[in-house]
């Protein structure tokens, strides 16, 4: 049985280039800050291929747009949608194909199942527009308004079988305004998203934060440290 442990190294100089694959549903406006990082020379990162779940999705032209690789997975030869189990036989194939470092949900719509995520060829993570543990699932800046919270934000955390409740890596905070509507609070946890995205990045590409897939002992023990997640406080 393996679990993925987290690890925080002082390391400054790591020359790999981090091979991304990124999984989207969506705009796909975080697909675009890594895009222009990545042609910014901002992030030593390859995004070596985007899937998409849903053929209308714009972040499909913004990956074609700079020759990304791109599969969509949307509809079956009859005209269906596809269902998750095909879905995942493909995605499954296609990322070992393209052999990536990391696999990114960044507005990645669909659940996964425990076997596609235990069979992942890379260690995945999750865009969640909440500060986890709070409000996993939808509808997260609606119930946060509705619940008076102070804070709210965005946080990055390793995929595990059960939905938005893997080791959470990095946050970024707001404080939610008596005006904020969920159509505004969403505005602005976006753009909170579009400055962790590339900071968790950098920290997983330089070796600051490493995702290390392991055996359990045989007693099964597996270090968390205690210092995560890290939380970037920005002012928005
Ligand atoms: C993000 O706000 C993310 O938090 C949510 O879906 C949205 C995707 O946005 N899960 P985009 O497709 O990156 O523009």
């Amino acid at each position: 049985m393996s679990d993925i442990s987290l690890v925080t190294k002082n390391t400054t100089a790591h020359a790999k280039i981090l091979r991304i694959a990124i999984l989207v549903s969506g705009s796909g406006s975080n697909l675009q800050v890594l895009i222009d990082a990545m042609q910014a020379g901002a992030l030593p990162i390859e995004i070596v291929g985007v899937i998409s779940n849903r053929d209308d999705a714009y972040a499909i032209t913004r990956a074609k747009e700079v020759s990304i690789p791109v599969a969509v997975l949307s509809h079956v030869a009859s005209g269906k949608r596809m269902g998750i189990k095909t879905f995942e036989t493909h995605a499954n194939t296609q990322l070992r194909a393209w052999q990536p470092d990391l696999i990114i949900l960044a507005g990645f719509m669909r659940v996964l199942s425990t076997k596609f995520i235990d069979n992942a060829p890379a260690p995945m993570v999750n865009l969640h527009p909440a500060l986890l543990p709070a409000y996993k699932g939808l509808n997260t800046h609606q119930r946060a308004i509705r619940a008076g919270e102070r804070y709210h934000g965005c946080s990055i955390h390793v995929v595990t079988a059960e939905l938005d409740a893997g080791a959470v890596l990095t946050q970024a905070l707001l404080e939610v305004n008596q005006k904020d509507s969920a159509d505004s609070l969403q505005k602005r946890v976006q753009k909170l998203e579009h400055q962790l995205l590339p900071w968790t990045v950098l920290l997983i590409a330089k070796g600051v934060l490493t995702l290390q897939t392991v055996n359990a002992g045989a007693d099964n023990s597996t270090t968390y440290l205690p210092a995560l997640p890290l939380r970037l406080w920005l002012n928005n």
